[in-house]
């Protein structure tokens, strides 16, 4: 059975201490024995630091995005093979808060994806609706659209589920819309990807905390969960890594 991702996405959070400290804690809470597969994915700016930190320990480094280029006149980007080159392995792609705040589409969404696993990244790509998507009942059309538009068709990463609505509120989605959700999505990757589609992994993030974690890790088709806030305290993350199977 392939083991459950564990993935802090520490946002535009702390500074440099602070991303040491928090590091440090995690490396330490992390054993290399059989468990989740951990990631971080502090800023940019602290990229160094962190890898440095991580060296030697179970946890990988992650990113919070990455340019769909590899190079070139980009002011103010970055690429997956700078991502890569500094011990980079995971990096997360549309993000709602990048779709919202960056204007970020699906097929830009893509191209990243395609330009992550060119570097030898593993993309995980998020997808979710917001809450009047949701109320007017468009759910399901709009995670479909998502899936159809930022994965490649040779897609071998991570794909998350972030109802947009859960974000950031310290109240996660209930068990039952995680498993409904799951499973649409779990459906939809075997009927665009067909066998591919059916062993791709899926996390769900939006306020997983210590409290809930245990609960949704253990959700058939949870192949892990992307957590935001609770990632900057390192004894909460560290319960949330527990939590899994
Ligand atoms: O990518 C993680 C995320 O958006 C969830 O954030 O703070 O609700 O756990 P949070």
């Amino acid at each position: 059975m392939t083991s459950q991702v564990i993935i802090g996405n520490w946002k535009m959070n702390g500074l440099v201490a602070d991303a040491r400290t928090l590091a440090r804690a995690v490396a330490d809470g992390v054993s290399s024995d059989t468990g989740p597969r951990v990631v971080v994915c502090p800023s940019f700016v602290h990229l160094s630091t962190v890898a440095a930190e991580l060296s030697g320990s179970a946890v990988a480094l992650g990113a919070q995005d990455c340019h769909h280029e590899g190079r070139g006149a980009f002011t103010g980007d970055i690429s997956a093979p700078m991502l890569a080159d500094i011990g980079v392995r995971y990096v997360i792609l549309g993000h709602s808060e990048r779709r919202a705040g960056h204007q970020e589409l699906d097929e830009m969404v893509r191209q990243k994806a395609v330009a992550a696993a060119s570097a030898g990244l593993v993309p995980v790509v998020c997808v979710g609706e917001t809450q009047d998507q949701r109320a007017a009942g468009q759910a399901r059309d709009v995670i479909g659209y998502q899936i159809e538009g930022s994965l490649p068709q040779d897609f071998a990463g991570i794909v998350a589920y972030e109802p947009v609505w859960a974000i950031g509120t310290g109240q996660s989605a209930s068990i039952d819309d995680i498993a409904d959700m799951m499973a649409f999505i779990r459906a939809e990757l075997a009927r665009q990807f067909g066998e591919g589609g059916k062993t791709m992994q899926i996390l769900y993030g939006g306020s997983v905390t210590p409290r809930d974690a245990s609960a949704i890790l253990r959700v058939a088709e949870v192949g892990g969960a992307l957590v935001g806030g609770a990632s900057l305290k390192p004894e909460s993350f560290l319960d949330i890594v527990r939590a899994s199977a």
